[in-house]
């Protein structure tokens, strides 16, 4: 291993990924590939924008020509693919962006590595693939049962992988992650993590109007997401509206 594509790199798992990645194996180049949307964020990468070992490319995983210039120019030998719609709210509006980069994405990610030859490819998969269970634990065994097309995506994704492991002789592993939360993420997922209660009480300190809405909360969880979210809204939304959204986010019990 020593060429690492990061498809997804620029979002809340992925370049948290690669912010460990750079700094603890200086051996290895990690290269991110990113069609950063809404989701996608390059401050999130500040920490390794100036190291050696780090590179970035924009790009989205379903278009296999630039797939195939990347993965050629930088001799890449691992695949680690965490780019994904990956809000299941989203995906009851939009379903259609969820299988073109969740489905499609990763076919045309497995179909380039197996053409070049590449060594590994790691799909980062999720919990929802099993659906609900009232109590309990799922076993990594049971039946996949996804009730939202997000899941559903997902597990088609990872059922492609399963394909080209079998019948190609891929090297490939899959992990399914349950929910995760934490610094760098995009708010509208906040709602999802588990917490019972914010995780920290210290003051807001952000200066900007559009932010003060929000305060008293969670700000220490992603002041950099904050500070994006509050100066840069996705298109078609005023700051202000976005700010709004996000105090509503922050209202509700996390
Ligand atoms: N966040 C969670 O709680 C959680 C739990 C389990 C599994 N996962 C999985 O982990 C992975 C990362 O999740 P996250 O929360 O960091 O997601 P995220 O939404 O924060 O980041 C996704 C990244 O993928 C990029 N991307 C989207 N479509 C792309 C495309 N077509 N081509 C290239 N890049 C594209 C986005 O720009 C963004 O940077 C996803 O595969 C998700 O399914 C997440």
């Amino acid at each position: 291993m020593k060429n690492i594509l990061v498809t997804g790199g620029a979002g809340f798992i992925g370049s948290a990924f690669v912010r460990h990645m750079v700094s603890a194996y200086p051996e290895y180049t990690l290269i991110v590939y990113d069609k950063l949307t809404y989701a996608g964020n390059l401050d999130n990468l500040l920490p390794v924008h100036d190291e050696p070992n780090y590179r970035f490319e924009r790009g989205d995983i379903a278009d296999e020509k630039s797939v195939r210039r990347i993965v050629e120019l930088y001799e890449v030998d691992t695949i680690v693919n965490f780019a994904a719609e990956s809000h299941v709210d989203r995906s009851i509006l939009e379903p259609h962006a969820f299988i073109h980069t969740d489905v499609v994405g990763t076919y045309i990610l497995l179909e380039v590595a197996r053409q070049l030859g590449v060594q590994r490819v790691h799909q980062v998969s999720t919990d929802e693939v099993y659906g609900s269970i009232p109590e309990g634990f799922f076993k990594e065994g049971d039946p996949l049962e996804p009730n939202s097309p997000y899941a559903a995506s997902k597990a088609g994704g990872e059922l492609i992988v399963r394909a080209y492991h079998q019948t190609f002789g891929l090297h490939t592993t899959v992990t399914r992650g349950s929910n995760t939360f934490g610094p760098y993420q995009y708010p509208e997922n906040w709602r999802l993590s588990s917490s019972p209660k914010p995780l920290t009480t210290a003051p807001c300190r952000f200066t900007e109007m559009a932010c003060k809405c929000a305060i008293g909360c969670m700000w220490m969880i992603t002041p950099t997401r904050w500070t994006w979210c509050c100066t840069k809204a996705p298109q078609g939304k005023s700051t202000t509206s976005v700010a709004k959204t996000n105090a509503r986010i922050l209202k509700s019990p996390i």
